[in-house]
């Protein structure tokens, strides 16, 4: 590494920002009714919530702070980022160091703060709270929807890279089937002129939840954004759109529209959404099926279950 990109890493991390922003505001409507006093963020991919994960995800990538949007009464979420030496002592005393390996990850991870959504005006409104703790000197943030797992990690370094080549502002695609795009925020997208990486290419337009027929592409926002300071200009100029809320693709439409360069890096790994009962099944499965204490008898038991002779009397595990 050269003296300047080490310089250049103290100031804003070497993905070009030094902070992740998780909007965690939401009710978790769908995980009802175990959201009734446990936020989503906090449901285990096995042992480990979901915020857990995208945290490691944005430390990895070089981000040293992460601030967490919350709403009224979701503390846990913050909490789960706080040492409890009480729990730790406790460990520790009965030798239970793989336990107390595994507590101390998320506090160890990077600088954790908050800021309150007071109202559910949408994931635009979410963002722009997270302004108010900003260093005049960070000129880029990162956002990490919590709801999104894009693996394998180091997106967000490929976005940084891309920035640097470009600037303004990187978002995250994935390429979804054309009956899927109504979920998901829609690029309008064209290649980058002279551009080598067929994997990088100029955003013309945003759309939020497209009916399938006007959708300008099947290239959808997957949770990761490298956005550049600017977009809290454009944060403060939106009005209501998809579903009446103040949404982050509108700010981001606004941004192309003034001439901010904004790109996407299509991203071809895999992806997980967490945000739907179904989803985190899927996520949770996958991540269990890794693991050598869980993987080899899920793996088992999930064989016979599939099998069409399948009788579940004749087994009890
Ligand atoms: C949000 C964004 C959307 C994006 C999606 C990815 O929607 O508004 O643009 O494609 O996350 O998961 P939500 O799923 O929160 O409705």
């Amino acid at each position: 590494m050269t003296a300047g990109a080490g310089a250049d890493e103290t100031q804003s991390g070497r993905s070009g920002f030094r902070t992740a922003v998780v909007p965690a505001a939401g009710l978790g409507t769908r995980f009802l009714p175990a959201t009734k006093t446990v936020p989503k963020e906090l449901l285990p991919v096995v042992d480990t919530p979901g915020i857990e994960l995208v945290a490691a995800e944005a430390a990895e990538s070089g981000a040293d702070r992460l601030v967490i949007v919350t709403s009224p009464g979701k503390d846990g979420v913050v909490a789960h980022f706080v040492e409890d030496l009480v729990l730790e002592s406790t460990l520790a005393e009965r030798g239970k160091f793989h336990l107390l390996e595994k507590v101390r990850k998320a506090p160890g991870l990077l600088n954790v703060s908050s800021v309150v959504q007071e109202e559910p005006l949408g994931l635009g409104h979410a963002v722009a709270q997270a302004e108010a703790v900003l260093d005049p000197g960070e000129d880029a943030i990162a956002v990490l929807l919590p709801d999104d797992l894009v693996l394998p990690c180091g997106v967000l370094e490929e976005m940084g890279r891309v920035r640097r080549e470009h600037g303004g502002t990187v978002l995250c695609a994935i390429d979804v089937p054309k009956d899927e795009v109504s979920a998901y925020g829609v690029f309008d997208v064209a290649p980058v002129d002279g551009g080598a990486d067929p994997n990088v290419l100029r955003v013309n337009g945003m759309v939020e939840k497209p009916a399938m027929a006007d959708a300008p592409s099947t290239y959808a926002a997957a949770g990761r954004y490298l956005l550049d300071r600017a977009v809290f200009d454009a944060l403060r100029r939106i009005e209501p759109g998809a579903g009446g809320e103040l949404q982050l693709t509108d700010a981001i439409g606004l941004l192309i529209a003034d001439g901010h360069p904004v790109h996407v890096v299509v991203h071809r790994g895999s992806r997980h959404d967490l945000g739907n009962p179904g989803g985190y099944l899927r996520a949770a499965v996958d991540f269990a099926l890794e693991r050598d204490e869980y993987g080899p008898a899920l793996r088992e038991w999930l064989t016979r279950r599939l099998a069409p002779d399948w009788n579940p009397q004749l087994t009890t595990s």
